[in-house]
């Protein structure tokens, strides 16, 4: 039975996206149906589909009471919206349906576990929200939540874990057949820790261990934990909040942590190797991965940074973008990411120019626009005599750009959107150190009218920022200091 709190996010959503044209958002990265979005929730395959659920407010373009938004694709670049999966109509998620995940049960049902949130007003008056897991289980569009919900609460708790900070849990099935799940939580040093639950149904849970302890290493609160196995190794995923930098690492403040390590799965023993950033740009956050059934690990991730929510020159009616979705490796250690494979499909009007040298300024015919994907490999002519700098300008006119630049002398990579037609004081540029041999670099830049992506050295990193430049700015102009030997391979995506 669709609840009335349902009901009315589904008409509203109905009626209102109508009134935001197809070239007022993103083309092919995911923005919410109507009103805000943020974290990506239940990102999974299921009957035949990928489902991208999402943490939604159809009712303004600012964070509200959470309900779970929902598209479908089958290439995952290509959405379509389905009705709102989840309202908080219930008493124990009265005050939101914050993040969760999804997996597919024996009988061919999905089940949705997400965070079930009840304000609670304490003895000195202040409000505190208390969080608890819950489960909904449906056919792929309509979901029924379960009579014993809440699944995990305080009870379920190692002693002197808080009970106000306890969400966003990713569950799958282990190769015993065994449910699992991770759940971001806050202990008594006030800190982040990674929970473990285990159920043998998925309804039934209990807790397991500690998994991973933060100790006040990186931020504090771990937000959005992910957990899964890549090429050989173990990967925790966490959204720290409140970080502080260290040297090029973690600047976003709440920011985004990949833990690789090793997994005992017979005694559930996770030992940490390294951490680095996921994303060394200004907006990417909370992300979530999902299997392929074809075997691939893709990880997508909300596009936003929370300190730069809503400029207030920007009026839409939507707000807030999901990241391309990822490919996952491990390399060298380190984690790589590349664009989902499917985006070649999408690649249209290759304009390539090979071997072209160039000092100052260049302009290529035919290299523009705000919906492409753009290969760019960098040299220097002479080894010996490594150019000073290189940087190119894109979604660029007489007034705007927004710019890529990198100095091999001391191997920094910038982007820097101060020209994007903002007019606010928010965070800007993001540097990076990045690897080269004499200065010869690989980028390859995405851009999907309100956001660009650009994946160094064929996915060692990836630094992402939202711009809300004019769509006629479409200009891309190469600027160098020294001689450039350059390759550019440019394709709309249509
Ligand atoms: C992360 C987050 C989650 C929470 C959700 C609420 O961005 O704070 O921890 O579940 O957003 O919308």
């Amino acid at each position: 039975m669709t609840s009335q709190i349902l009901r009315e996010a589904r008409d509203y959503e109905e009626t209102f996206e109508k009134g935001i044209k197809e070239q007022e958002r993103p083309a092919f990265h995911l923005s919410p149906r109507v009103g805000w979005m943020n974290d990506p929730n239940g990102f999974s395959f299921y009957d035949g589909k990928y489902h991208l659920f999402y943490q939604y407010y159809p009712y303004d373009s600012h964070w509200g009471l959470m309900h779970w938004g929902h598209a479908v694709s089958s290439d995952l670049l290509h959405w379509e919206y389905l009705p709102a999966a989840l309202a908080p109509d219930e008493a124990y998620d009265k005050d939101g349906c914050f993040s969760g995940s999804a997996v597919t049960l024996p009988d061919g049902k999905q089940l949705l576990m997400y965070t079930g949130v009840v304000k609670e007003t304490q003895e000195d008056g202040s409000v505190c929200e208390v969080q608890r897991q819950c489960i909904a289980t449906g056919d792929g569009i309509n979901y029924e939540k379960y009579a014993g919900n809440p699944v995990l609460t305080e009870e379920d708790l190692p002693e002197g874990s808080s009970r106000f900070d306890f969400r966003d849990p990713k569950v799958w099935q282990g190769s015993d057949g065994s449910y699992y799940a991770v759940v971001g939580n806050r202990p008594a040093d006030g800190s982040g820790q990674i929970l473990l639950f285990e159920s043998p149904d998925g309804f039934d849970w209990k807790f397991h261990k500690i998994l991973c302890s933060n100790k006040w290493r990186y931020g504090r609160m771990w937000e959005c934990p992910d957990f899964f196995e890549l090429d050989g190794k173990q990967i925790l995923i966490v959204s720290p909040q409140d970080m502080l930098p260290q040297g090029f690492e973690y600047h976003n403040g709440n920011g985004t942590v990949c833990i690789i390590g090793n997994y005992d799965e017979e005694n559930k023993n996770f030992v940490e190797e390294r951490n680095q950033a996921i994303d060394y740009g200004i907006d990417f956050y909370a992300p979530q991965t999902m299997l392929t059934p074809d075997g691939r690990r893709i990880m997508i991730g909300w596009l936003q940074n929370w300190d730069t929510c809503n400029p207030s020159t920007i009026q839409t009616s939507w707000f807030g973008q999901m990241s391309l979705p990822r490919e996952l490796s491990i390399k060298n250690g380190r984690l790589y990411q590349t664009p989902v494979r499917e985006l070649e499909a999408m690649r249209k009007n290759e304009v390539r120019y090979m071997d072209v040298t160039f000092t100052d300024t260049l302009r290529l015919n035919g290299i523009k626009g705000r919906k492409i994907d753009m290969e760019l490999e960098i040299r220097s002519v002479d080894d010996s005599n490594v150019y000073q700098k290189f940087a190119v300008r894109f979604a660029q006119d007489a007034d705007y750009y927004t710019s890529v630049s990198f100095h091999p002398h001391d191997s920094i990579l910038k982007i820097d959107r101060k020209f994007s037609g903002s007019r606010r004081a928010v965070i800007h540029q993001r540097r990076s150190l990045v690897r080269h041999q004499n200065g010869r670099i690989r980028m390859r830049l995405i851009l999907d009218r309100f956001s660009a992506e650009l994946f160094v050295n064929d996915g060692e990193q990836v630094l992402s920022a939202t711009i809300y430049t004019d769509q006629t700015a479409e200009g891309i102009l190469f600027l160098s200091s020294g001689l450039v030997n350059m390759d550019v391979v440019k394709y709309d995506i249509i």
